[in-house]
């Protein structure tokens, strides 16, 4: 059975597609489970397809999510392996996913990733800067949401609604659904997080959502997607990689191995 985790914050520019990439590469390295992890990228920009399929014709790929979505092909042969040496697969990007975020099918991705379950550990899902239908499919078939924010009055604003929209979502087409975290991108490493808005956040999602480790800004982090490498594999010895891996190895699998168990709880209350 897969754990499948959405990337979502319906702000641009927080470091999703960055979180997504090296979270996908850093289980293949780093989790205690023998794992095989995929990639889906929804968002239609493709930038996520893009670093992992070392493309940059800006070409659509011969088959994408959207193929799959709109039932043209299976989930299995929509896959194509990445270039990445940690030996993902993804369900690549369509631009032509923006015909689909004018739908109201909310629970295509959920049959998607349920006909996969059995073949990957591990599925990671980038979402768009929106909370379109896009980004609802996302959250129909999550296990677990993350959510990479930097800290600032502007995003703050954006996790309040993003709260409620998680909420919709659970009530109505996602009980199960479990939030793993907050996650601080792209901290300047010199200065301390403004502790009025961490206390905002901490109002908004309770005070153990903030993950401890902070992802501080890096360039290596900006430079690895462009040359078709995670940040492990490109330096593995610069700051971004010590703190995505701080974070995968000492935060999130403790965190998910919580709330494996509230999961398991909550599906035997249902019976
Ligand atoms: N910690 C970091 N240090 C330096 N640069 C970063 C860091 N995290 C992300 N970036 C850079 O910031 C930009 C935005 O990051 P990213 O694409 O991951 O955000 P996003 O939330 O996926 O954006 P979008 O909403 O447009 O999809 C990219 O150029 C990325 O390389
Ligand atoms: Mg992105």
């Amino acid at each position: 059975m897969s754990n499948v985790i959405a990337i979502v914050n319906p702000k641009g520019g927080v470091g999703k597609t960055t979180t997504a990439l090296n979270v996908a590469a850093g289980l293949l390295r780093y989790s205690d489970i023998t794992s095989s992890v995929l990639a889906i990228d929804l968002d239609p920009h493709g930038c996520l397809s893009s670093a992992m399929l070392g493309k940059v014709d800006g070409k659509p790929p011969a088959r994408s999510i959207f193929d799959v979505m709109r039932r043209a092909i299976t989930p299995h042969d929509g896959i194509t392996s990445t270039v990445f040496q940690e030996n993902i697969d993804i369900l690549p990007s369509s631009p032509h996913l923006e015909s689909m975020a004018k739908t109201q099918i909310f629970d295509r991705l959920k049959k998607v990733t349920e006909a996969l379950s059995s073949s990957y550990s591990w599925i990671i899902v980038d979402t768009p800067p929106t909370m379109n239908v896009l980004t609802l499919n996302a959250l129909a078939a999550a296990d677990y949401v993350l959510i990479p924010t930097p800290i600032n009055g502007l995003s703050v604003c954006t996790l309040r609604k993003l709260k409620d929209d998680l909420e919709s979502a659970r009530n109505s087409n996602n009980e199960l659904l479990q939030i793993l975290g907050i996650l601080v991108t792209m901290k300047d490493a010199r200065t301390k997080l403004d502790e009025k808005l961490v206390n905002e956040v901490n109002e908004i999602f309770g005070p153990e959502a903030f993950f401890e480790t902070h992802i501080t800004v890096n360039t290596k982090l900006e430079e690895a997607p462009g040359e078709f490498q995670s940040i492990f594999s490109y330096d593995s010895s610069c700051v971004g990689s010590t703190v995505y891996r701080d974070f995968l190895k000492k935060e999130m699998m403790q965190r998910l191995a919580k709330l494996e168990a509230k999961r398991a709880e909550l599906i035997e209350s249902r019976y």
